[in-house]
């Protein structure tokens, strides 16, 4: 088990496509530890999520995280920590809900993003067992977040108005 170094935003390999995980994949016990390594990555830095090409594995596994109680994003359910192999996502009310997100490949900033509040999501678990799960809000915003990672796409691309990309501590002063 280790900490991972994050890839920032300008590393080649967060724009790629990452590939499917097969069941050969899911046996290997490489992958248990690629994750033990995720989560501890996902621990040190304080995020809520993270997806495997963010420590520079180009693969289609994501884990997710969301601690209940108040935030800045209202009262929250939480998530335990669940692994998510070769997610997709369908949406199920195309109406939008923004928030401000932030992403630890794109440390410092944060930026207002509307996407999908309702959305049903299908993936699988690290025996190859297959889920759906249907979300609104805000673990809607995560989960459509951290999925981007796996097709090469950061909150960024989603953004309608770069006026609502700024620091964190500017973030703190303004907008919250
Ligand atoms: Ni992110």
């Amino acid at each position: 088990m280790a900490v991972r170094r994050i890839l920032r935003m300008g590393h080649p390999l967060l724009r790629q496509v990452s590939r499917r995980l097969e069941p050969g994949d899911l046996s290997d016990p490489a992958l248990r530890g690629l994750l033990d390594d995720m989560v501890d990555t996902l621990h040190d830095y304080g995020g809520i999520g993270l997806a495997a090409p963010q420590i520079g594995e180009s693969i289609r596994l994501a884990i997710i995280e969301i601690p209940g109680g108040p935030t800045r994003y209202g009262d929250l359910a939480p998530m335990p920590l669940t692994v998510f192999v070769n997610p997709q996502v369908n949406v199920i009310d195309a109406a939008t809900a923004g928030y401000w997100e932030g992403c630890l490949s794109v440390p410092g900033l944060r930026g207002f993003v509307e996407r999908p509040q309702h959305v049903r999501v299908q993936y699988q678990d690290l025996q190859g067992a297959e889920h759906a799960i249907e979300l609104q809000g805000f673990p809607a915003t995560v989960l459509q977040h951290e999925f981007d990672h796996l097709d090469g796409r950061l909150f960024v691309d989603r953004m309608d108005d770069m006026s609502l990309l700024v620091f964190e501590k500017e973030y703190e002063r303004y907008h919250s």
